[in-house]
Formats: structure tokens, sequence, C-alpha cells
């Protein structure tokens, strides 16, 4: 108990000496070097001398576990899916509407013919979306072109989330049929509005440009 009163009483004392002292410049600890490790900063006392240590191998980030073969990488036991990992609903193809024209139209064009406003200032031009090749090509094929590029086009991973990936795949399959639609595969009114010129019914706003929000999916 006395000791104990004693020692507090010598760190208090000491304290005071090291505070008065500090005013006069010593006991000094310079905020820009501060005493922990710098993002890769050397260390005399951590494994292969470096502060930032490698994952533990198997290491998963929260709400990084991805284990959705087909939903992360297009692929169903390693071939190309030729399903859709979830159900497209109309808002999913607004939002790949939307998401094309922002991040695919400005080479592949609003049409998917290839001949977008950068290809038009010299940019390679890619093959239309319209050819049999790529009809026919399965939906995890071009899930694989957005997130791992394709020849001179960048991949698209880090800007496109994978819900979106999907969703433009949808639209671009909106694309390739409605160029090779037949009259008999449009709605018997929708057919009669065409041929009319009568104007679009208000729920469908002609451009389909409404607005959808930013999907459900994340
Ligand atoms: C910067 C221009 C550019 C953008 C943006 C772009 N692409 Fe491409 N894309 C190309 C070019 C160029 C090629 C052909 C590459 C080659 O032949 O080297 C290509 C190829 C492709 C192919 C493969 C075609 C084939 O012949 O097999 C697909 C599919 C594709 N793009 C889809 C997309 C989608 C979907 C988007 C939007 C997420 C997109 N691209 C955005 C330029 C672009």
């Amino acid at each position: 108990m006395t000791s104990r009163t004693i020692s507090l009483r010598r760190l208090v004392g000491a304290m005071a000496v090291c505070a008065a002292a500090a005013g006069l410049g010593a006991c000094r600890q310079d905020m820009h070097d501060a005493p922990r490790y710098d993002p890769f900063e050397a260390s005399t006392v951590l494994p292969k001398g470096a502060s930032a240590q490698p994952l533990v191998a198997g290491t998963i980030a929260r709400g990084h576990l991805d284990d959705d073969e087909q939903l992360y990488t297009g692929k169903v036991n390693g071939q190309p899916a030729t399903t859709f990992p979830f159900a497209i609903t109309r808002a999913d193809l607004d939002r790949g509407q939307e998401r094309f024209n922002i991040y695919c139209s400005p080479c592949h064009g609003r049409t998917g013919e290839g001949n977008g406003m950068v290809v038009q200032r010299g940019y390679r031009q890619a093959a239309s979306y319209h050819i049999d090749r790529l009809r026919q090509a399965p939906v995890g094929y071009f899930f694989d072109v957005i997130t791992n590029g394709f020849g001179v086009m960048p991949d698209y991973r880090a800007q496109i989330p994978v819900d979106d990936r999907w969703r433009i795949i949808a639209y671009v399959r909106a694309l390739q049929l409605s160029h090779h639609a037949a009259t008999s595969d449009v709605p018997a009114d929708e057919l009669n509005r065409l041929m009319t010129g009568a104007a679009a019914p208000a729920a469908a706003p002609a451009g389909g440009e409404a607005h959808s929000g930013s999907g459900g999916h994340e």
C-alpha cells in the first residue's frame, strides 16, 4: 500500500518534470514522426523486415466471398454461361440500357453497330453485335469481355458492378433481337401504332429514357 503510494508519487513527479521539460524542448515527440508504421515502411522486428505482411492464404475480405461462379465469372463449370444468373425484369433492362449508353455506346454506338463517336474519331472499330457469331455467343462470353477486356478494348470490371454487367448484356440481347425481329413479333396494338405513326401511349415514353433508379441487386 505504502510502496504503491510512493511509486505513484514518483510517477506524478516524473511527469511534472517531463511536462516542464517539454516546454524547453526535451521529451519532444514530433507529430510528423509518430511512433507507428507508415504503409510499407521497413521494420526491424516484423517478419521479412516489412511492416505490411502478406495476407494469410485463403483470406477473404468481408462481403467478398464471391462464391457464385456464374454471377461473378460468367461461367458455369468453367464454360461460358448460356443463361443469366438472375431473372431479368423490365427495370433491369432499363438500367442496362442506361449503363450501355454510358459505358459502351461511345465505341459500339447506341445500336451496337460499332460506329460510336470514339470510333468516328479514329478508335479501332469493333465487330457489329448483329453479326451471327455475336448473336450466337453465349451471355457468359459478353460477361467475360466486359470483365476482362478484349483485344484493344479495355476491361470495365472496376467501373461496372457485376449486376450491372448482366443488365447491360440483357440490353445487348434486346438490341440484337431488335435487328432480327419479324413483324409478327410485334403485338397487334403496337404494330398498328407503328404503321399509322400514332403517338406513343403515355406509359411508354418515346426513347425509353425513363429513369429507373440504380436497380436493386446491390
Ligand atoms: C473504348 C471503346 C470501347 C468501349 C467503351 C467498349 N468497347 Fe467493346 N470493343 C471495343 C473494340 C475496339 C473491340 C474489338 C477489339 C479488338 O478487336 O481488338 C471491342 C470488342 C467487344 C466485344 C467482342 C466482340 C467480338 O468480336 O468478339 C464485345 C462483346 C464488346 N466489345 C462489348 C462491349 C460492352 C458490353 C461494352 C460496355 C460495357 C464495351 N464493349 C465497351 C471497344 C470498346
